[in-house]
């Protein structure tokens, strides 16, 4: 294939992904991602990928999966409950790729639909689901024991003196209106090693400035030119703390990157049964 046909196909699509399809071209996916799609790789540079089953969750156009394939995974099974065009039609043949996409919903995968998985890659999707804790325990389900997970999402930014999960919707959600489910940094590690898988590294991502508050900006700055707590009737923003101020400016929530292994030692029988099958506390 020309590179001039290989532009005319990939126009065809609405890419979200950049993914280098040769020297000269790449997908023209969404911009303000890249960021956090090359720490995120950069996280993944560190998992020895060789002869793996891999899972990737929320796979969109596969520029996880494909780095997964590059790595010498053995298997990659891609899930997404709306299947990216532009990766099945065009990417896995042009690649001659053994990457595997299924529409699925997380909530409906089963061990019985592909078996158990060596890695688990589940970026940028924990935070767009309804039903985080019940996707947590699906994950888990699907990780084999001493198996590695890569989880990255929106973060909700405070002390992590307890385990907190902020679950906003509509216009409160920082992100867009599908984005309901912030854990803070406690509460994904907390949650996580409730269901047998404990988190060995994290990393907090900068906020990004969008200024999406542009009352909170407005605030803010009264407050930091006239000093006062009330200016023209409007109630200006603390400057008592740095933090707090910047959350009031850009929102409570940020990026991070969690990777860890799934251990079903750690698990407590006992909340395990009561949790997720049954339990005699009252009957015995
Ligand atoms: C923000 S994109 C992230 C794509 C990619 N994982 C990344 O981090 O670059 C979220 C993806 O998750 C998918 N998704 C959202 N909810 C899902 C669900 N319940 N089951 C499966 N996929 C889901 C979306 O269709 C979308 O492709």
């Amino acid at each position: 294939m020309t590179n001039n046909e290989i532009q005319k196909e990939l126009k065809k699509y609405r890419w979200y992904h950049h993914i280098k399809i040769n020297d000269e071209i790449t997908t023209n996916g969404f911009k303000k991602e890249t960021s956090t799609q090359k720490k995120i790789l950069s996280v993944l540079d560190n998992i020895d990928f060789r002869g793996k089953r891999v899972l990737d969750i929320g796979c969109r156009d596969g520029l996880f999966s494909f780095y997964a394939e590059k790595r010498g995974a053995s298997e990659i099974i891609a899930i997404d409950n709306n299947l990216s065009k532009g990766a099945t039609e065009f990417l896995i043949p042009y690649f001659k790729s053994k990457v595997k996409m299924y529409l699925k919903n997380i909530y409906d995968l089963k061990v019985s639909d592909f078996g158990e998985f060596d890695i688990v890659i589940f970026v940028g999707t924990l935070y767009h689901l309804r039903y985080p804790f019940y996707s947590l325990k699906i994950v888990k389900d699907v990780l084999k024991n001493e198996g590695s997970i890569i989880i990255e999402t929106g973060v909700y930014l405070d002390e992590n003196k307890r385990a907190i999960l902020y679950c906003p919707i509509d216009s409160d959600s920082e992100f867009d209106k599908t984005s309901c489910t912030f854990f803070n940094a406690k509460g994904l590690k907390d949650s996580l090693k409730s269901l047998g898988i404990i988190i060995e590294e994290t990393i907090i991502l900068s906020q990004k400035i969008k200024f999406r508050k542009i009352k909170n900006v407005i605030k803010f700055f009264l407050r930091l030119i006239f000093r006062k707590k009330k200016v023209f009737g409007i109630k200006t923003s603390h400057l008592n703390k740095y933090d707090q101020h910047i959350r009031e400016i850009v929102g409570p929530v940020t990026r991070g990157i969690f990777t860890g292994r799934k251990n079903s030692e750690i698990t407590e029988k006992y909340v395990d049964n009561y949790w997720d099958y049954h339990h005699k506390t009252h009957s015995e």
